[in-house]
């Protein structure tokens, strides 16, 4: 039976369901009524999840009496640009969306954070709805209200913050995710499960292994999620402590690293996260932060994930120079999200690191 679980969150600027049920996207409608006054729906989505779910969401949408409308956009990072951007606006501007309609962003991350961006700039802000597809959309980028697109000089560099009205989880959609999208989705479950403490690390496992109720495990990853935006909702660059929205890149260092020299074809965002908690582990103990055990419980649970894309042929000191460009860089320092144990992460400035340190765990952990 259909278990619905609603995380009603506070996100600061604003407060919106998320709701986690089986065979929900069916009744979209309903939701869509709730959220806009006005009867048109832009669906924003790629030609894959379209193919999967587009009619189910249209049909759902025409038996509420809306009238929805699609905008395809192509599959992969690599149209989460400006050209995209502008052609979903121009769509926008084409279908007369108005200031009471509504956008629905079907599909994973991409989807979700190029759609998200369209509905803060088009008309100044129009409401959306996040109907994330992949785990890590359902767990992580579909909560929070970060938005935007890439650049040619770096990832997520041009966008907005800028909260959904209602979030729509649908467990059901991700049988027929591929393999290496759950392994990548279950690799920021990690991240957050090593961040919240060892009940949420500990379900994550068990979803691993099909243990435990898996709708449950979504909520609590998105309950952490939210808890952390709902103190610091634009990430203030002056807020460092354990509840700072910067403890979310945890792992991201290593991995943005790694994707960057990888020219973005190796690794998928969330398996170069996954080498990323490794590393972060590593950096940790041999800071003395972080305790032997806990460091194998972490590389244990990343392991468990999937097979991640090795990392053999990875110059350490190509590694060390993508650091110098990481987005974390706050002026000069690099601030390095680290632990101290399971669920006590820490804000280390980037100054108080040895160089030293850094290239030996580079080499360390490459030459596994
Ligand atoms: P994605 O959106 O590229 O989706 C991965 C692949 O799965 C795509 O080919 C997609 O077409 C396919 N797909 C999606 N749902 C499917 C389904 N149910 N069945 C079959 N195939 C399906 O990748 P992603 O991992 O979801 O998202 C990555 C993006 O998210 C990156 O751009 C990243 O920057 C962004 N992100 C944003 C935030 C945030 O806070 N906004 C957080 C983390 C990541
Ligand atoms: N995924 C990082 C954040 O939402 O802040």
């Amino acid at each position: 039976m259909a278990e619905r679980i609603n995380v009603n969150t506070r996100m600061g600027s604003s407060s919106y369901p998320i709701s986690i049920e089986a065979g929900s996207i069916r009744m979209i409608g309903q939701i869509a009524e709730r959220s806009a006054s006005g009867s048109n729906v832009a669906i924003v989505s790629n030609a894959k999840v379209d193919g999967l779910y587009g009619a189910t969401v249209t049909n759902a949408f025409r038996q509420a009496g809306l009238k929805p409308v699609t905008h395809l956009i192509g599959d992969g990072e690599r149209f989460k640009n400006f050209k995209t951007l502008e052609s979903t606006v121009k769509f926008l501007g084409e279908n007369k969306i108005s200031r009471t309609d509504l956008i629905v962003a079907l599909g994973g991350g991409v989807v979700g954070d190029l759609a998200g961006f369209a509905a803060a700039i088009y008309l100044r802000g129009i409401r959306f709805i996040q109907i994330p597809t992949t785990l890590l959309a359902m767990i992580d980028s579909s909560v929070g209200g970060k938005t935007g697109i890439n650049m040619d000089f770096g990832k997520n560099l041009v966008g907005a913050f800028y909260q959904p009205s209602a979030v729509v989880i649908d467990p059901n959609v991700l049988q027929t995710l591929p393999k290496r999208e759950i392994t990548a989705g279950f690799c920021e479950a990690v991240k957050q499960g090593a961040l919240s403490g060892p009940k949420l690390l500990k379900q994550t496992e068990d979803a691993l292994n099909n243990i435990g109720q898996f709708d449950r495990f979504l909520a609590d990853q998105v309950r952490f999620k939210a808890s952390i935006v709902a103190a610091d909702e634009r990430e203030s660059a002056a807020k460092t402590d354990a509840k700072s929205r910067k403890i979310l890149n945890f792992g991201h260092t290593f991995g943005h690293a790694i994707e960057k020299v990888t020219r973005y074809r190796r690794f998928k965002h969330g398996e170069a996260v996954g080498h990323g908690i490794i590393f972060a582990a590593e950096l940790s103990k041999k800071l003395e932060l972080l305790a032997e055990d806990e460091v194998k419980l972490l590389n244990d649970v990343v392991h468990r994930t999937g097979s991640l894309p090795p990392l053999h042929g990875i110059d350490p000191s190509e590694v060390f120079e993508a650091f110098k460009f990481d987005k974390k860089n706050i002026g000069k320092s690099l601030q390095w999200i680290l632990l101290e144990g399971i669920g006590k992460p820490v804000v280390k400035p980037g100054s108080e690191i040895p160089d030293r340190i850094l290239r030996d765990t580079i080499r360390a952990v490459i030459s596994r």
